[in-house]
């Protein structure tokens, strides 16, 4: 299996999103990504599941409730099968050529949405996870956090005359379950996650991911300028 290509051994730079239903994660990626390419970056957004042509369809399988019958388990797997044709086929490619990768969505819904509150083995979700993303990991993970009876209302506002998918029509204490998931994993992985208050106007949340976003990316260019002089040193050491 491959090292990790998160911070400084590849170019490029993976940002992920998290959140529950209508935390605004669409909104945010779009702000986010017009606000890069404004500042001249070269970024590609994508989300999951899907953002391949595999995954694409993997997606409407999963998102349909066609998979629901066959267990969580199918469930899960096919979540990882989409994951890893996603990073095979688009972000570590982009991420090798050094773009900016931003993502709705990668394998911290899986840990939460597939993890929380089910019986299944953790050993097989922590396997699946290892080869869906085959060190492919993020650098930053934005948690778009919001009361989950708000987002529900946001998201059917959105949705209109529309069913609810697979996952929406589940009830508002689940989804709080998950919220609370999402802050778990943002405490437990504090150097990855920044947790943002959903709760304030969509331009004070674009504005202080912005902020982020500009601190996380200086940084990772401070630490791919001492990777390549410590390689640079011991290159000339070894001469
Ligand atoms: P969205 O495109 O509206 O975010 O819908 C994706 C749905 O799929 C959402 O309800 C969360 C769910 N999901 C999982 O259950 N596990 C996963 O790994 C991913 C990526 C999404």
């Amino acid at each position: 299996m491959d090292a990790s290509l998160s911070s400084q051994s590849v170019p490029g730079f993976f940002i992920t999103f998290e959140g529950g239903e209508g935390s605004g994660k669409t909104t945010q990626i779009e702000r986010l990504a017009g606000w890069l390419r404004e500042e001249g970056r070269d970024v590609v957004t994508t989300r999951e599941p899907g953002g391949s042509p595999g995954a694409d369809a993997l997606r409407y399988v999963i998102l349909s409730g066609a998979a629901e019958a066959f267990g969580e388990e199918v469930e899960a797997i096919l979540f990882a099968a989409a994951r890893a044709d996603h990073v095979a086929q688009l972000i570590r490619p982009a991420l090798k050529a050094g773009r900016i990768v931003i993502s709705d969505r990668f394998h911290d819904s899986t840990r939460v949405y597939q993890g929380l509150g089910s019986d299944m083995d953790t050993e097989l979700l922590d396997c699946l996870e290892r080869a869906a993303l085959s060190g492919v990991y993020p650098d930053l993970t934005i948690v778009l956090d919001l009361p989950a009876a708000d987002g529900l209302r946001r998201a059917a506002a959105r949705r209109g005359k529309a069913l609810p998918d697979r996952f929406e029509k589940e009830d508002v204490a689940v989804h709080e379950s998950r919220r609370r998931g999402f802050l778990g994993i943002a405490e437990m992985e504090s150097d990855r996650c920044v947790v943002v208050d959903a709760r304030q106007p969509v331009n004070a949340v674009a504005d202080e991911i912005a902020r982020i976003v500009e601190d996380r990316l200086s940084a990772h260019r401070l630490e791919r300028v001492g990777h390549s002089l410590g390689a640079a040193v011991q290159g000339a050491g070894g001469a």
